[in-house]
């Protein structure tokens, strides 16, 4: 091959081997630059001795956040601790409580079955729970419900769901369950504090709890124990509601509204108390679904309708049977439609 002019070609390799080096060169050289720029408009003397003591929370005027009327640390150090508080106990609790709970029940349900009922029913129906009653308890049940799943979203559906539908569904998925659980959280707090307080003349403690305890309330078995209005299981779910319920809702209205001053280790608490409490409440309401579903025959039309056969009333709750035995109705007969005048059979309707 015939090269025409072998320096002028020596000076173009040349020339493109300085731009390919420069170009390599480039991003290393940015970088100096900017992190000359940083060194030369940081604080002088902050070195990275001087961000360890601010991040362990050692107290300086020069180490507070001067954002607003903030008197934080730049860092905040409690933040991990609260993070790994969330991360290393609260979640494990709530898969161990709820996770546990629905085992019990699935084994409890196979060992023992559907509480029947031991009389036939007479028929003659008593009122167990008015209109009202009924209004509150179906609304703070769905709300209940509504919350759990958006507040275990919050808590564990990243785990599930972002790896199975990508960031875009995921991103709303948790945005839509994070403004629902915000709007639907005052709601849920001032109904169930109603519903407490319109039933707590039949949760105050009475001497036939105790012995309602010690015969584990009758659950296995054939006998029935003793009970007012409200049995000890009932009484036990009733102030669980009342304290730990109450704690839920007062520690998410205070992450709810952020804007009253709280600091950041107060919601960081609220937090966590919120996240404990309605885990507890959660694995705990699994069992009284259960109970007022599958387990016990008869409780649940009860609630459905607001009337209760007799002889529920006798085995589950004998001493408010007693109190109340003289109001049994029998429900009027459903009404038949009249013989044609003519006197020809009937046409079913085709
Ligand atoms: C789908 C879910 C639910 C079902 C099927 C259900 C069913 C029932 C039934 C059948 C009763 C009446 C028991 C009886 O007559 O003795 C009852 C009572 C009650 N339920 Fe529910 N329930 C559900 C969810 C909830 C939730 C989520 C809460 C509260 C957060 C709740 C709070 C109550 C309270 C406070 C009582 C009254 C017990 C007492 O007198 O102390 N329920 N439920």
């Amino acid at each position: 091959m015939h090269i025409a002019n072998p320096g002028r070609l020596a000076g173009w390799l040349a020339v493109t081997l300085v731009l390919a080096f420069g170009l390599l060169l480039a991003p290393a050289v940015l970088a100096q630059e900017t992190a000359d720029r940083e060194t030369a408009t940081a604080v002088v003397g902050v070195t990275p001795d001087t961000w360890r003591l601010v991040r362990s929370g050692e107290v300086d005027a020069n180490f507070r956040d001067s954002r607003a009327d903030s008197n934080y640390n730049l860092v905040n150090a409690s933040g991990e601790g609260w993070r790994q508080w969330r991360n290393r106990w609260v979640s494990p609790f709530g898969l161990i409580a709820i996770g546990g709970m629905a085992l019990m029940i699935a084994i409890f349900y196979l060992l023992v079955g559907r509480k029947t009922l031991d009389e036939p029913r007479t028929g003659r129906l008593l009122l167990r729970w008015s209109v009202l009653t009924r209004a509150l308890h179906w609304s703070v049940a769905t709300l209940f419900i509504l919350l759990a799943l958006s507040g275990l979203n919050l808590l564990y559906g990243k785990f599930v769901f972002r790896p199975l539908f990508g960031d875009a569904i995921w991103g709303a998925m948790v945005s839509a369950s994070k403004v629902a659980h915000n709007y639907l959280g005052p709601l849920f707090g001032v109904l169930l504090v109603v519903l407490l307080l319109k039933l707590l003349r039949h949760n105050l403690p009475s001497r036939e709890d105790l012995t309602w305890f010690k015969k584990g309330g009758g659950l296995t078995g054939k006998g029935h124990v003793e009970a007012g209005f409200a049995n000890a299981g009932e009484k036990v779910w009733y102030w669980l509601l009342a304290t730990a319920g109450v704690a839920v809702i007062l520690s998410g209205f205070v992450l709810d509204f952020p804007n009253f001053g709280q600091g950041r280790d107060t919601m960081q608490w609220a937090n966590l108390i919120h996240a404990l409490g309605a885990l507890g409440l959660t694995a705990v309401a699994l069992g009284h679904i259960y109970i007022g579903t599958l387990g016990t025959e008869g409780s649940f039309e009860g609630m459905k309708s607001g009337y209760v056969d007799e002889s529920w009333a006798k085995e589950h709750h004998s001493l408010w049977y007693e109190e109340v035995k003289e109001s049994a109705e029998t429900p009027p007969a459903p009404a038949q439609a009249p013989p044609p005048e003519d006197g020809t059979l009937p046409q079913r309707p085709t």
